[in-house]
């Protein structure tokens, strides 16, 4: 795992918005994996600001996210579709085609899983994926447990994740019990990941995801399995990291 240690939250943003931008100008066809979540706003900032600058073009990228509510229309004020159009895909000429998120109001679960996997089958696999961590090591909402889901799959959330969503609601009985994801599996296909880590809140997790036994119960320490990842973490987030 390659870690970049950076000062604070907008060195974070800038350097993780260098790195796709590497990878846009490199193949304009890019298949970015994208996340919510705090973290990455100021990145999508950040790579909104170089398109309003012109050093950008994402008429052709391709993205799929993470993961979505499951109970919550593409309307929700609090549905990561909502979210990503609104924080980012709306400020930039990414084609409504080229958009995929999961539909937190599927009638049939497994086949709109079933479906999101073929899909990014079809584009040809994600080139990029950006992640979040939450405190309690998960990434997208592949939560804490004995076995990990390998595909796209419903998950239940735990009483820990629901409670840190809650801030983004008006009370924490409006937060959704269950989500689907992208598996493990579907996040270790990418090609190459970057996950990232701010502030003081995410020290213990980092350094049990970079140091610490790959392990269930922390699913971002699977990573230590993939050959191309690299975590960007500003000072608070790294300082409980032994190196
Ligand atoms: P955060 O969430 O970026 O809001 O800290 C990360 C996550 O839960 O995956």
């Amino acid at each position: 795992m390659k870690v970049i240690k950076v000062k604070d939250y907008n060195e974070l943003s800038s350097k993780a918005a260098q790195l796709i931008t590497e990878q846009i100008i490199k193949k304009k066809n890019s298949v970015l994996g994208l996340a919510t979540g705090s973290t990455p706003i100021g990145v999508y900032q950040e790579l909104i600001g170089k398109f309003q600058k012109g050093e950008l073009d994402f008429s052709e990228v391709i993205t799929f996210n993470l993961d979505e509510y499951y109970g919550l229309s593409p309307e929700h004020p609090q549905s990561y579709y909502f979210f990503m159009w609104d924080i980012f895909f709306k400020h930039i000429n990414i084609k409504k085609e080229n958009v995929h998120l999961l539909n937190g109001v599927t009638e049939n679960v497994d086949k709109e899983c079933k479906q999101y996997e073929d899909l990014i089958k079809k584009n040809g696999g994600i080139d990029l994926q950006i992640l979040g961590i939450g405190d309690n090591g998960h990434i997208g909402f592949n939560e804490p447990d004995v076995s990990l889901n390998t595909k796209t799959h419903l998950v239940n959330l735990t009483a820990k994740t629901i409670k840190a969503n809650s801030r983004f609601f008006n009370d924490v009985q409006e937060v959704p019990r269950q989500a689907i994801t992208m598996g493990i599996g579907t996040i270790m296909r990418a090609r190459k990941i970057i996950l990232l880590a701010s502030g003081k809140r995410k020290a213990k997790v980092i350094e049990r995801t970079i140091n610490g036994p790959i392990n269930t119960k922390v699913p971002a320490s699977v990573l230590q399995l993939h050959n191309d990842v690299t975590i960007v973490v500003d000072q608070k987030a790294a300082s409980q990291l032994i190196m």
